[in-house]
């Protein structure tokens, strides 16, 4: 398959793993990268700059495929050395870097000069269109429908990938509630140069976490995220358990008053890592999106990119050509 995000990326097939906090270790993104994907190690899922160097490294070990590193910048409850990351990233010889949250324009001359492709991630047009003018190479766009951050303005996938598109120069990702080859048809028919996923690659066989966390996932419907930290303007989908009710029942109560403080030990990373790592699913927060209800099972990534591909083409033989027909 040859689109834009192919070639920009050198890979196979138009198919991204996103970031994943505590889920994105060298395994799952090399397996990605080998079976034709581009896979994407989490910087900051490592504990230290030197951590990521290792990761990479061993991430090299396993693949001899492109694949990249995500930095995501967000307010944490720790503060981050993010310069040191970046620098890491940079020695390591990675060439494709997946920023995330706050403007990566700090960062930008630092990858243009070590000629490193950057896909930044954006929940609105705006932020797309301001990505693409402070230079990035590609930007992903993520749905409301996403797991993790889908930002405040609420507009899912069906409307904001072809706004996107009507206005983008570079390619686009899309990005959000995929997990499919007929929704990759979707994407690709309303704008999209290919498509990025998360939730969906949780319950591959190659995914470092907990088996009890991917029967979670393909056991869950669409409706089993909450939107956590809506007032204070951080909005994150997760995956609906108890300790992510609990947080939910705080913030109402607590209504305009409430503070980071009053949730932050419910929330924290730490519980989330044991929950994924354990497979404790109650045991903290942990980031799932509304695709969960079409993810029946846990293939490899390869059988998983390979299912994609040709339920994509199929898609596009099956229900779209009869539409080229009087
Ligand atoms: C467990 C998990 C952890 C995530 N952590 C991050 C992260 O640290 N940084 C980031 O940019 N995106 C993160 N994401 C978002 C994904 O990269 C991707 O944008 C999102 O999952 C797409 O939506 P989908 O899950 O519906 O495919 C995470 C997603 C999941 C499922």
């Amino acid at each position: 398959m040859k689109t834009r995000i192919t070639e920009l990326l050198g890979i196979e097939y138009p198919i991204v793993q996103g970031g994943m906090q505590n889920v994105g270790y060298a395994e799952l993104a090399a397996a990605v990268s080998n079976a034709g994907g581009l896979g994407i190690i989490t910087g900051l899922t490592q504990p230290t700059p030197e951590d990521l160097a290792k990761e990479i490294a061993r991430c090299q070990d396993m693949t001899d495929k492109p694949f990249g590193v995500n930095l995501t910048i967000l307010p944490t409850i720790k503060p981050v050395p993010y310069e040191e990351y970046a620098q890491a990233i940079v020695e390591s010889g990675v060439k494709i870097v997946e920023t995330a949250g706050s403007n990566p324009e700090p960062f930008l001359p630092m990858f243009g000069d070590n000629d490193i492709k950057v896909v930044h991630k954006c929940t609105s047009v705006r932020h797309a269109l301001k990505a693409q003018r402070i230079g990035v190479h590609a930007a992903s766009v993520d749905g409301f429908e996403c797991a993790g951050h889908p930002g405040e303005d609420d507009v899912p996938n069906l409307v904001l990938l072809p706004a996107a598109a009507a206005q983008l120069d570079i390619p686009m990702l899309a990005s959000g509630g995929i997990g499919t080859g007929a929704q990759m048809a979707a994407c690709m028919a309303l704008g999209a140069d290919g498509i990025n996923m998360g939730t969906r690659f949780m319950a591959t066989k190659e995914a470092p976490i907990h088996d009890n966390i991917k029967r979670a996932v393909m056991e869950a419907s669409e409706l089993d995220t909450e939107l956590l930290f809506r007032p204070l303007k951080n909005t994150a989908r997760v995956y609906s358990n108890e300790v992510a009710k609990e947080v939910r029942g705080i913030e109402k109560e607590a209504g305009n008053d409430i503070k980071f403080e009053m949730i932050q030990d419910l929330v924290a990373g730490t519980r989330g890592k044991v929950a994924l790592d354990e497979g404790d699913i109650n045991y903290g927060v942990w980031t799932s999106g509304m695709v969960q209800g079409l993810i029946h099972n846990n293939p490899s990534c390869h059988d998983l990119i390979q299912e994609i591909v040709n339920d994509c083409r199929s898609a596009i033989r099956e229900r779209m050509r009869p539409l080229m027909e009087d």
